[in-house]
């Protein structure tokens, strides 16, 4: 790949928590591009992972921010640009956390409590990000923010229980205020619906490894890597891709066009 896309563009990346997260790979990835920016997470997840060693590997500081705060997030983007010496000109959104998958508690026996925390942190959470940045006006015009989601928004994969109520919201949100932040201010934003992938948030979900499985056979390119999605990233935030904006983007080797594959129907056949 050409180097030195992002060249001069700073950000903030949410969501690192250990080498398996997606946005860990998309901050590398930023880094080898010429990108500068800071890393953020939840409190607590900083004194879990080793965030450190990727901010050291990337030059970059970390700030936390519970993605839920406002309060929180007005530090983060503040302080932000003034480490980073100026507006911003990408947003990674790489969170996601639902206390009923974690507690197993069943779609159909949903507590409201953690259901209301589900939509919090995995959807509500963009909404917030995005109305602080526009109130701090600290993204730059042709700015990209991108949110990951999952296909569970359209489609039922039963385990992936409040999860799919969450990312449709995500996804409707990027929607929504892709509008508004393109006509104020020409700031685009999207979300790539992933692959399943072997991380912390995905290896929670019941019956993983199974699914994980399925969905390489089902998938004429097999599943997309956690390295594919942050090119992918890297490419919405880069200057090629300026005209997208709104959109929901399948990167999962074609999964979501496909009805069945040879090597699924031949399961059934024996
Ligand atoms: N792994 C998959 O199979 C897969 C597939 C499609 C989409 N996604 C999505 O990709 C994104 C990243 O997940 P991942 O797979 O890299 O797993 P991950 O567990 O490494 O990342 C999830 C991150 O969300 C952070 N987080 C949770 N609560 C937070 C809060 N209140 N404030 C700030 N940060 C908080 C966690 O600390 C963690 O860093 C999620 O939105 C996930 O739903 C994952």
């Amino acid at each position: 790949m050409a180097k030195e896309l992002l060249q001069g563009k700073r950000g903030i990346i949410f969501g690192a928590l250990n080498e398996q997260s997606i946005a860990w790979k998309v901050a590398e990835k930023v880094h080898e591009q010429g990108g500068t920016f800071v890393l953020s997470n939840a409190p607590i997840a900083l004194r879990m992972g080793n965030l450190h060693q990727l901010a050291e590997q990337t030059s970059s500081t970390i700030i936390g921010a519970d993605a839920t705060s406002v309060e929180d997030l007005q530090n983060l983007f503040t302080s932000a640009q003034e480490k980073l010496g100026g507006k911003l000109d990408f947003v990674l959104h790489s969170i996601g956390m639902s206390p009923n998958v974690r507690k197993n508690v069943a779609y159909t026996q949903s507590n409201y409590d953690y259901y209301q925390k589900t939509l919090d942190i995995s959807g509500i959470s963009l909404h917030k990000v995005l109305k602080v940045a526009m109130e701090q006006d600290a993204i730059n015009e042709w700015g990209s923010v991108v949110a990951l989601t999952y296909i569970a928004a359209q489609r039922i994969f039963p385990d992936y229980n409040d999860m799919a109520d969450a990312k449709s919201l995500l996804e409707s949100i990027a929607r929504s205020f892709g509008y508004h932040y393109g006509t104020h201010k020409k700031v685009r934003i999207n979300t790539i619906s992933q692959s399943p992938s072997m991380t912390t948030a995905g290896s929670g979900i019941k019956g993983f490894d199974a699914f994980f499985n399925y969905a390489e056979q089902m998938s004429p390119l097999g599943n997309a890597s956690v390295e594919a999605c942050a090119d992918y990233c890297v490419s919405l935030f880069s200057d090629l891709t300026r005209y997208v904006t709104m959109q929901n983007l399948f990167h999962d080797g074609g999964f979501s066009a496909t009805g069945v594959t040879k090597v699924v129907m031949d399961k059934f056949m024996e």
